[in-house]
């Protein structure tokens, strides 16, 4: 089966599953620990069922919505995700282009293997940038003015990420992202991957954080970079002071990625931040983190209408989305779901991803009986408690 055949984000999830090696699979795939809270995420969706009423007409169906005033033309967008590069070279791009040609947002990460700039040659009116925060401060800063002047309409603060996780997959795998060869155990096994280690091989070992590299020094080697890169992040003494100066510095929406707390909620908006990603990181920081969907209600009730509510973890199916503005999330980043996309077929599988997405939440509002999108709210929910 080729991506761009493929039926549902499961498909996807196999194909990139068949198509990378353990190390680079498994680093997508992983959580922290015991792996509690991706099953706790996806979890969460499946305790609001879907009431559907009938007997209206269905016959035209929209789920265009308008997000710090641009239209797009679904709910959700591409999460940020780093080190793409490693599971298909030049795939921060692709996943950049696959969202500007459908008309959703692309959050460039920190983390990424192609530069902000030529995202935004890519994608001008859909890329986001996620900054991480470092430890020398005149980095971040440079990263928003890099932004600013590219043009680049949202900047997106992750905050939880105040240190690397135990993400155990990883560190049985043996994995370092700076190592210059693949350890013999891994490198056999990723030759049972041949498309994968050829497109390694040529391209020389791993792939470049290439925003990083002004800050690491001209010429530096990719090693270099991500070795640089791993002494200023995570910025473990970052505070709500920084979010302060990134305000002052950034004159267009600014949101906080990774809010779980009602009351770091009402401060992000004090501060002056337009929005919040609720999220878990997938599952990747906090192994027993709460789903973002289960303090979702409490975050609104603290916040009202002081921010744009956003949300992702765990969305695997249109109709995950769907719960999710019915408990009146404006808008859901999809994270893994982009980036099996991407790796099992490049472009075409990133477009997939979203074609599949897009279609499941097309049938929900129909077979709902509520043809706009905008209109989605507690009335079709039937919530376990
Ligand atoms: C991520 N995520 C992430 N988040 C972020 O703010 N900066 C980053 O660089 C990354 N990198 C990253 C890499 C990979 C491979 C994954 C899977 C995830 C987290 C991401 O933005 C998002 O919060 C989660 O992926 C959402 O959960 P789902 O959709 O993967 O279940």
């Amino acid at each position: 089966m080729r991506a761009d055949q493929a039926i549902n984000i499961a498909d996807l999830h196999r194909m990139a599953k068949r198509r990378l090696p353990r190390i680079a699979f498994d680093f997508i795939e992983g959580g922290i620990e015991d792996e509690h809270g991706i099953a706790r995420n996806e979890a969460a969706f499946l305790r609001h069922r879907l009431i559907p009423r009938y007997l209206v007409d269905v016959s035209k169906r929209d789920q265009a919505t308008t997000l710090f005033g641009r239209a797009y033309a679904s709910p959700f967008g591409f999460a940020p995700t780093g080190t793409v590069g490693l599971f298909r070279r030049g795939g921060d791009l692709m996943l950049a282009e696959a969202a500007a040609a459908a008309n959703i947002p692309y959050v460039m990460s920190g983390a990424s293997n192609a530069t902000l700039e030529a995202a935004a040659k890519v994608a001008p009116d859909h890329t986001w940038y996620q900054l991480y925060a470092a430890n020398d401060s005149r980095i971040a800063e440079d990263l928003i003015r890099r932004s600013r002047d590219a043009g680049l309409g949202v900047l997106v603060l992750t905050v939880d990420v105040p240190v690397r996780g135990k993400r155990e997959r990883n560190i049985r795998n043996g994995f370092s992202f700076a190592q210059r060869r693949l350890k013999p155990a891994i490198f056999l096994e990723a030759l049972t991957h041949p498309g994968w280690i050829i497109e390694y091989l040529r391209n020389r070992g791993v792939p470049l954080v290439e925003n990083w590299l002004p800050y690491a020094g001209a010429g530096a080697s990719a090693e270099a970079v991500i070795k640089f890169f791993d002494t200023q992040t995570p910025a473990a003494a970052q505070q709500w002071r920084e979010l302060e100066t990134y305000r002052r510095l950034w004159p267009r929406p600014l949101i906080v990625k990774g809010i779980l707390h009602p009351e770091d909620a009402v401060r992000a908006a004090d501060i002056g931040a337009d929005g919040i990603i609720v999220s878990n990181h997938g599952g990747r920081q906090l192994d027993r983190a709460p789903s973002p969907l289960e303090v979702f209600p409490a975050i609104k009730a603290a916040v009202g209408d002081r921010l744009v509510l956003m949300l992702d973890s765990g969305v695997r199916r249109g109709a995950d989305i769907v719960v999710a503005l019915c408990l009146g999330v404006r808008f859901v980043f999809v994270g893994r779901a982009a980036v099996y996309g991407v790796a099992a077929g490049g472009l075409a599988g990133a477009k997939r991803a979203i074609d599949i997405l897009r279609e499941e939440i097309d049938l929900a509002l129909a077979q709902m009986g509520c043809p706009t999108a905008d209109r989605l709210g507690p009335e079709f929910l039937l919530s376990e408690r």
